[in-house]
């Protein structure tokens, strides 16, 4: 993960980690978020890493209820972060591993999540589309952030460095295909309805349940 500084948490003594890119990426994808998330009442977000999307985003959207999520042993680091910047519609955060057999029993309305499809491994894209198909009620939405390829080819020189570096440290990770990713959801009952380039050639996808 590229996270860039540690700093810590006096108070309680818990190493937080501080990612740059989520400081640049946050105000670009509220930007996006702000009306597509309007009539919604719930996000549940998948791979929160260091919460700084969730603290961000729950102030801003006083409407729902923001609902982070990370691995368990991750989780003290998220739980610190949202402890630090609480907001009355920022749920406490939930220990959820995408292998798990059930997801948290959250009635979400709304799926986020942001760089983990080019992280986790392929078989779980596919079982994360799944069970976001499964949960999302009719016209939810799943919301994916980050770089992805197009046509099979790199959108930039950048990306195709990172997914090298990826692919060093982990073979089965990498930027994925949106024409895969496409195949996929049509697989799980959920249909591509937004495509939108974002700064540093990331985008956010939008799929919505059918
Ligand atoms: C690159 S970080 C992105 C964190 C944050 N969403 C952001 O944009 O800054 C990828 C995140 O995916 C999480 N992750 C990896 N494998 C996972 C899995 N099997 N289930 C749930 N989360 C996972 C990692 O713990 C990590 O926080």
């Amino acid at each position: 993960m590229l996270y860039a500084v540690a700093a810590i948490n006096l108070q309680n003594q818990t190493h937080m980690i501080f990612s740059e890119a989520a400081e640049r990426n946050k105000q670009p994808i509220l930007n996006i978020l702000r009306p597509l998330l309007a009539n919604h009442k719930a996000v549940l977000e998948v791979g929160s890493g260091t919460g700084q999307h969730a603290v961000f985003f729950a102030p801003a959207l006083p409407h729902l209820v923001w609902h982070p999520t990370e691995l368990p042993d991750k989780l003290a680091m998220l739980t610190s972060m949202c402890r630090s910047y609480p907001s009355a519609n920022l749920a406490p955060p939930l220990p959820f591993d995408i292998d798990d057999d059930h997801w948290p029993a959250i009635q979400a309305d709304a799926v986020f999540t942001a760089n983990t499809l080019h992280i986790i491994h392929w078989p779980q894209v596919c079982r994360l589309f799944s069970r976001a198909g499964a949960l999302l009620p009719q016209q939810g939405i799943f919301c994916t952030y980050g770089p992805f390829n197009r046509n099979g080819r790199y959108t930039s020189a950048s990306n195709a460095q990172f997914d090298e570096w990826l692919k060093n440290r982990d073979p089965e990770s990498g930027i994925r295909d949106m024409n895969d990713l496409r195949q996929l959801a049509e697989e799980c009952a959920i249909t591509s309805v937004h495509d939108f380039a974002m700064p540093a050639n990331n985008r956010l996808l939008v799929w919505r349940k059918n």
